[in-house]
C-alpha cells in the first residue's frame, strides 16, 4: 500500500482536488546528461531598496545582531540556501558605480544619490571589502558587475587590479592598506548591464566593440582571471546573443540574457503580488514558462556561432515582477512572495536543468526584500519566503548529473481557452548517488498521480518534501512567519509501481529509495 505522509494541510489540499490526473514520467538513469551547475542557483544583490542596507548590512553598531555588520539572522539563512555565488553591486546600479567611493574609512566615502533607485542617499557602507566580506562568510564565489556605462576602461581595469593583484602596485598596496593582504577571488566579472537600457542605450553592434575594448584592458594575474561575462539582451530578443557570440566571443566565458515574469505581460500594470484571480496565476505560469522558448531560441543561436559550446548563457536576472506593495517606495521594488512564486522558482529550475549544458549559470533577482526573494526584513524581524524553500529544496540539484526526464501523457491545465503543461518534471542523480526527482503542478484545482517510470535503477519508493498550500496567494507574514513551508513526503513502490501523488499547485522534491 502507498504511504503517503503529507501534512494535515496538504492532504486537505488533496482532499478538495476533484480527481487525480494520471500522468507518466520516465527517467533514464543509464543516460547521464550534463552536470547542472551550482551557479544556477545563483543569487543576486544590488544597491537597490533595502536589499542590502538593512536586508543584508546593518553596520556593525547595530543593535541588530551582526557580524561586522552583515545582519546574522539573515545571513544565517541564507548559509543554509548553500549560494554558490552572489552577483554584485548591480544591475542597472553597476552601471553608475564607481568602486572608489567604497573603499577606505567608511565615515570618509562618499554620499551620492542612488538616481536609479529611489533617489536615496548612497553613503557607500558596503563596497568591495564589505562585499568581499560576506562572500567569505556566507562561503559562496563572487560574481562582481563592472560599470561600462559610466565609466572608463582605465576604472574598470583598476578595480580588478585592486581586488586580484598579488604583486606590490600602488593598487594592491592600497587593498592591502584596506585591511585584505591577499588578494580578492574575482569568480566572475561582467562588463556592463543591461546595455540595450539602463546600461547606455547601446545596439549590440556598439556594445560588442565596448566591451572588446574593456575587456582589453582587464587584467590579473594568470591564476585569478576571471570569467568574463558580456552583458546581452532580453525577452525574445537574440539579436544581442547573436552580435556577441560572432563580434565579442574571444576570452568571453558567457553571454547574459534577462528574462522576467510579468503575470501581465504589461510593464505598466504588471499585476499584484497577492489576491490575485487565477486567471493571474495561469498567466504567470504561462509566462514563466516562456524560459524555455527563450533559452531554445538564443542556444540555437550559439550553437550556430559557438558550435564548440565554449560560451555559457547566464540568466543573471529572472523571477516575477509584480506591481510594487501599495504605500513604498516605487523605486525600491519591494512586493511580497507566495506559494505563486515557488512555483515559478521551481519550473524555471526544471527548464535550466533542461539546458544545463549551457545554462552555466543564473542569478535570481533579488536576493532579500527585492522582487522574487529570498527574505524579506522589517527592521530586526526576518521572514523567509515560500521562494526560499524552493531553493533549499532543490539544493540537492547543485552540481548533480542531470537524466533524460519526459512528461508523456501530461494532463493540460487550461483556463480561459488556453493551455499550459500540468506536471513539468526533471531528475539527476546527486552527489550522494542518488537519484533526485523535481515534480510541479501547475493546476491549482487538480491533483495528479505520476507514475515514474525509471529506467536503470530500482525504485522502492521515494522520500523529500512538497510545498503546497490551500490558497494560491498564502504567504508568510512576520506574525505567521511559517504559514507556508515544506512538509514531509513519503511514498513506497506498490508491485513494483512507483507513484508519485502531487497535489495541485505545488512542488515536489524526492530521492528515490533503491
Ligand atoms: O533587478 C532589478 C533591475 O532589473 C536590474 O537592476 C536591472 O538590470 C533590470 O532591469
Amino acid at each position: 500500500m502507498n504511504v503517503f505522509k503529507p501534512t494535515i494541510l496538504a492532504l486537505s489540499v488533496l482532499a478538495s482536488a476533484s480527481a487525480f490526473a494520471q500522468v507518466n514520467v520516465s527517467i533514464d538513469a543509464t543516460k547521464p546528461g550534463p552536470v547542472i551547475n551550482k551557479n544556477v542557483y545563483g543569487q543576486f544583490a544590488e544597491h537597490l531598496g533595502t536589499g542590502i542596507y538593512e536586508g543584508l548590512w546593518v553596520g556593525p553598531d547595530s543593535k541588530i545582531p551582526n557580524t561586522r555588520g552583515w545582519r546574522n539572522d539573515v545571513v544565517g539563512a541564507l548559509k543554509e540556501l548553500k549560494v554558490p555565488l552572489v552577483r554584485w553591486p548591480g544591475g542597472c546600479f553597476a552601471d553608475e558605480y564607481h568602486w572608489r567611493d567604497g573603499i577606505g574609512p567608511r565615515n570618509k566615502r562618499p554620499v551620492k544619490v542612488n538616481t536609479h533607485w529611489g533617489g536615496v542617499a548612497e553613503d557607500n557602507a558596503v563596497g568591495t571589502h564589505e562585499f568581499f566580506d560576506l562572500v567569505d562568510i556566507l562561503g559562496t564565489e563572487a560574481y562582481v558587475n563592472g560599470n561600462l556605462g559610466s565609466g572608463t576602461p582605465q576604472e574598470m581595469a583598476e578595480w580588478l587590479e585592486y581586488m586580484t593583484s598579488d604583486t606590490k602596485s600602488t593598487l594592491a598596496e592600497q587593498r592591502r592598506k584596506n585591511g585584505r593582504k591577499e588578494p580578492f577571488k574575482v569568480a566572475f566579472f561582467g562588463i556592463g548591464n543591461e546595455a540595450w537600457g539602463c546600461g547606455g542605450n547601446m545596439k549590440p553592434e556598439y556594445y560588442a566593440q565596448l566591451y572588446n575594448h574593456y575587456a582589453t584592458f582587464l587584467k590579473t594575474p594568470p591564476n585569478a582571471r576571471p570569467k568574463i561575462v558580456a552583458s546581452g539582451g532580453n525577452d525574445n530578443d537574440t539579436k544581442w546573443t547573436d552580435v556577441l557570440s560572432r563580434d565579442a566571443a574571444r576570452g568571453t566565458d558567457g553571454i547574459s540574457f534577462h528574462y522576467y515574469t510579468l503575470p501581465t505581460g504589461n510593464w505598466d500594470k504588471k499585476g499584484a503580488a497577492i489576491g490575485f484571480p487565477e486567471s493571474e496565476w495561469f498567466s504567470t505560469m504561462r509566462q514563466t514558462l516562456r524560459m524555455d522558448e527563450l533559452i531554445r531560441n538564443n542556444l540555437a543561436v550559439l550553437d550556430k556561432n559557438d558550435p564548440k559550446k565554449k560560451i555559457g548563457f547566464y540568466v543573471d536576472e529572472w523571477g516575477t515582477w509584480y506591481d510594487v506593495e501599495p504605500g513604498t517606495n516605487p523605486g525600491f521594488l519591494f512586493q511580497r512572495n507566495t506559494l505563486r512564486d515557488a512555483v515559478v522558482a521551481a519550473l524555471n529550475f526544471n527548464i535550466f536543468h533542461a539546458h544545463a549544458e549551457r545554462v552555466r549559470m543564473t542569478n535570481i533577482a533579488q536576493m532579500v526584500n527585492v522582487l522574487q526573494a529570498m527574505i524579506i526584513t522589517d527592521k530586526e524581524k526576518m521572514l523567509l519566503t515560500p521562494t526560499y524553500h524552493a531553493y533549499k529544496m532543490y539544493i540537492p540539484f547543485q552540481d548533480a548529473t542531470s537524466l533524460p526526464t519526459a512528461v508523456n501523457n501530461d494532463v493540460a491545465y487550461s483556463s480561459d481557452n488556453q493551455s499550459i503543461p500540468g506536471i513539468s518534471a526533471s531528475s539527476a542523480r546527486g552527489k550522494d548517488g542518488k537519484v533526485w526527482v523535481a515534480l510541479v503542478n501547475t493546476n491549482p484545482h487538480q491533483a495528479s498521480d505520476v507514475n515514474i517510470d525509471l529506467k536503470g535503477q530500482a525504485a522502492l519508493g521515494a522520500t523529500g518534501q512538497v510545498l503546497t498550500a490551500e490558497a494560491m496567494d498564502a504567504h508568510n507574514t512576520f506574525e505567521q512567519p511559517q504559514a507556508i513551508k515544506p512538509a514531509p513526503y513519503s511514498v513506497k513502490a506498490v508491485n513494483g509501481k512507483l507513484t508519485l501523488k502531487v497535489p495541485a499547485k505545488s512542488v515536489v522534491v524526492v530521492s528515490v529509495d533503491a
